[in-house]
């Protein structure tokens, strides 16, 4: 039996399984440092460089674009690691930004401009915000109307709405607060190696939720499968809450106990420690996912009593021009 290469696909015609450069297992990375990338002396000088030219001359941070943000070799490690969260193991984490030393707003400058070399940045709410804050604001996550981002609840595994998303850590928590990532990939080898029947029903249609933010023309809800093949890999978008919240609107067919059961099945994958990466972030980390091919979920945390110490992450949601999936079945 030769050995498998990294196109190869097994398993049967309608259920294959992939051994590729996606499915990576959690412990196999643990001890291995090739997902991580310190920034050097150098690199921080240019970064350093293009951040106080920016910031000196009062720039509005969303008007600045990779030309004017220049870094003239650092941008070949970003175009890199962009390959290699896109086509290869589907993240990348970047550490030492120098937040510490930086203003709120050079910290700003300095993320907008590194996401400005990796993607197009893209709204996250109905607000339009494309520079996110993810802070505990004391709001329970219970209400429907408020996002896992704004509490210090533990977030079940999910996806974003982008091609990658990307988290710069300005201050970590007293305690807890991990980001866990899992490989959609491996969820589906899984599945397929021991509930088949399963993983077949996660290929069908599931009815999201827009959250009220509907474009002109649309549907409240929109029907996407959480596994999909897309040119020889298996992509996958999950957000139980948001398909949870889709079964109150008119329109929308009731869960089948199938259904359910198979979500069941997945969320136990994703907990599964043989499976699963956790990475605690330190000031001045950059934390970049493959939506289509990570789902990543964070334990609940315990913040500072002082808010000027309290855990506060910038976020980006980025569109690869190159990239970009339309998998919607329902307009
Ligand atoms: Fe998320």
């Amino acid at each position: 039996m030769h050995a498998l290469k990294e196109t190869d696909v097994v398993g049967s015609e309608d259920l294959p399984i992939f051994e590729n450069a996606q499915s990576w297992r959690g412990p196999e990375l643990v001890h291995r440092n090739d997902w991580i990338h310190e920034f050097s002396a150098d690199e921080i000088s240019e970064i350093d460089a293009a951040v106080s030219h920016l910031d000196a001359k009062g720039v509005d941070i969303l008007t600045i674009d990779r030309s004017m943000f220049s870094l003239p070799s650092l941008s070949a490690v970003l175009t890199s690691a962009k390959h290699e969260i896109l086509h290869g193991r589907g993240f990348q984490l970047f550490r030492g930004v120098p937040v510490e030393r930086y203003t709120p707003r050079q910290s700003a400058i300095a993320y907008w401009g590194l996401g400005q070399h990796l993607g197009e940045a893209l709204s996250q709410n109905g607000k339009g915000h494309v520079l996110g804050h993810v802070a505990n604001l004391g709001l329970n996550y219970a209400d429907p109307e408020v996002r896992g981002y704004q509490t210090n609840a533990r977030l079940p595994y999910h996806s974003d709405l982008a091609d990658m998303v990307g988290l710069l850590c300005l201050r970590a928590s007293k305690s807890g607060g991990l980001s866990s990532i899992v490989s959609s990939t491996t969820l589906w080898n899984e599945m397929v190696r021991r509930r088949p029947d399963h993983a077949r029903t996660l290929l069908e249609p599931f009815y999201y939720t827009r959250w009220g933010e509907i474009p002109e023309g649309k549907l409240a809800f929109e029907a996407i499968p959480v596994f999909a093949p897309w040119h020889g890999s298996m992509i996958a978008n999950y957000v139980r809450s948001a398909i949870l919240k889709a079964q109150s609107l008119p329109g929308v067919p009731p869960l089948t106990l199938r259904q359910v059961e198979a979500m069941d099945f997945l969320d136990s994958l994703c907990v599964d420690p043989e499976l699963h990466l956790d990475m605690a972030f330190k000031p001045g980390d950059v934390q970049l996912l493959s939506n289509h091919f990570i789902l990543h979920s964070r334990t609940a945390y315990e913040d500072w009593a002082e808010v000027e110490k309290r855990r506060h992450l910038l976020r980006l949601w980025l569109v690869a021009s190159d990239n970009y999936l339309e998998w919607s079945t329902t307009t």
